[in-house]
């Protein structure tokens, strides 16, 4: 056999034929400090099937691990269970090289990829129950509509109990070791964590809902093959766990005050608003957005029962790393969370009410604010700040159950 990449065995007759994309450091406006992988995987059958595909430029790896089992030229069905361009990126070329009997999809992922690649691809929809006949094997498809596009959907294999996931229950992580196992929980739980955030927070409710659904459908799962970051063989309940928990949103004392400051004033603002919440009670995160991004302040807004914005007021207007974080934010829809808003000013002193409008918009209510201070911020402003936390501490324990209100 040549040397090249080399597939990876995931249960018996299934393999890992994806890629490691060890470069990447932006995902559609997520920082993907760690890279990412993008799997695919190959069922052997008497129709041997392919699962989901991978980036446009990285086909070449999926095909030589393929390369590595089987020629190419034998698979019959390409399962798409997401069009999203990370894994369907390289299907027409694919299937152009392997020439399959049919490709599948969901009715939604039918009319995704004939709007990225057009009518000439000729995808099957699969019905939400339905199944396909692999011979000695058979896979059964589940609808997944909105996590996190309307196309998306699972593939479960019952003889090996195992279940393609597409994005859900995935991570941006790029590595070596294929497998959860393999990798350090603390690793695991953050890059997991970043993903949800990012990726499935707006649609929270769903999550709850599939979860739900998945029980209701009495899918034995032993092992999890999301398409990215490691497979799950050993113990999927740890993700669906943290899953359940970060869409169940329940808000914890953590407080996250993001800010951006021109000459100090700003950030001596959110420096006071950080101790009236710590003095409240609260655990303050302060995130300077001229060196932390957007997603890593999402990552923190997991499980947080605050958020305080400060900008400093540029042109009549709010600093920009601010605007861009809010309209991050706002597309995220976090909730149970309290706000603050704040930020220094010259002579017209726009950016603390816009932030506090944003906030309102996310239906976030504030206690107290919002703070605004001329050029440098005295002794007033400062006490003002710290009240605004401490009032913002308060109305998180209050939600969260951390003090007695009784
Ligand atoms: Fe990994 Fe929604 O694409």
């Amino acid at each position: 056999m040549k040397d090249g990449f080399r597939a990876v065995p995931v249960a018996d007759g299934v393999f890992w034929v994806g890629a490691v994309d060890w470069g990447i450091r932006d995902f559609h406006g997520y920082a993907t400090s760690r890279g990412t992988t993008y799997n695919a995987y190959l069922v052997i059958a008497d129709k041997i099937t392919l699962v989901d595909t991978v980036k446009a430029p990285f086909m070449e790896e999926m095909f030589s691990r393929i390369s590595s089992v089987v020629d190419p030229g034998k698979i019959s069905y390409i399962v798409s269970n997401h069009s999203e361009m990370d894994h369907s990126g390289c299907l027409p070329a694919a299937a152009a090289r392997i020439g399959p009997e049919r490709i599948l999809a969901s009715a939604m992922g039918v009319k995704a990829l004939e709007g990225h690649f057009g009518p000439g691809l000729r995808v099957e929809a699969v019905s939400d129950g339905g199944s396909l006949d692999l011979g000695s094997v058979r896979l059964g498809f589940m609808e997944t509509r909105m996590l996190h596009w309307p196309d998306s959907m699972f593939t479960y294999l019952p003889e090996r109990r195992l279940l393609f996931s597409q994005d859900a229950f995935g991570m941006h992580l790029a590595s070596s070791e294929r497998f959860s196992d393999e990798i350090q929980d603390w690793l695991l739980e953050r890059e997991a964590a970043k993903y949800y955030a990012n990726i499935l927070l707006p649609f929270s409710p769903l999550v709850s809902k599939l979860l739900g659904k998945v029980r209701e459908a009495g899918l034995a799962v032993d092992i999890l093959a999301p398409d990215h970051g490691p497979v799950w063989r050993k113990d999927p309940g740890r993700i669906l766990g943290w899953y359940a928990g970060w869409a169940g949103h329940a808000p914890s004392a953590k407080a996250v005050v993001a800010y951006d400051t021109m000459w100090g004033s700003t950030a001596g603002m959110a420096r006071a608003v950080a101790e009236g919440l710590g003095s409240g009670g609260a655990a303050p995160v302060v995130m300077p957005m001229g060196s932390c991004h957007r997603s890593d302040v999402a990552t923190e807004l997991l499980g947080a029962g605050a958020l305080a914005v400060g900008s400093p007021t540029l042109n009549n207007g709010l600093f920009p790393t601010i605007a861009d974080l809010l309209c991050y934010v706002q597309g995220l829809k976090p909730r149970n969370l309290v706000g603050g808003a704040f930020g220094s000013f010259g002579w017209s002193g726009e950016s603390a009410v816009l932030v506090d409008k944003a906030l309102e918009e996310m239906m976030i209510p504030r206690p107290a604010g919002p703070v605004k201070a001329r050029y440098v911020p005295g002794s007033d402003a400062i006490e003002q700040c710290v009240a605004m936390g401490r009032a913002m501490a308060e109305s998180m324990a209050v939600k969260t159950g951390l003090r007695d209100n009784s």
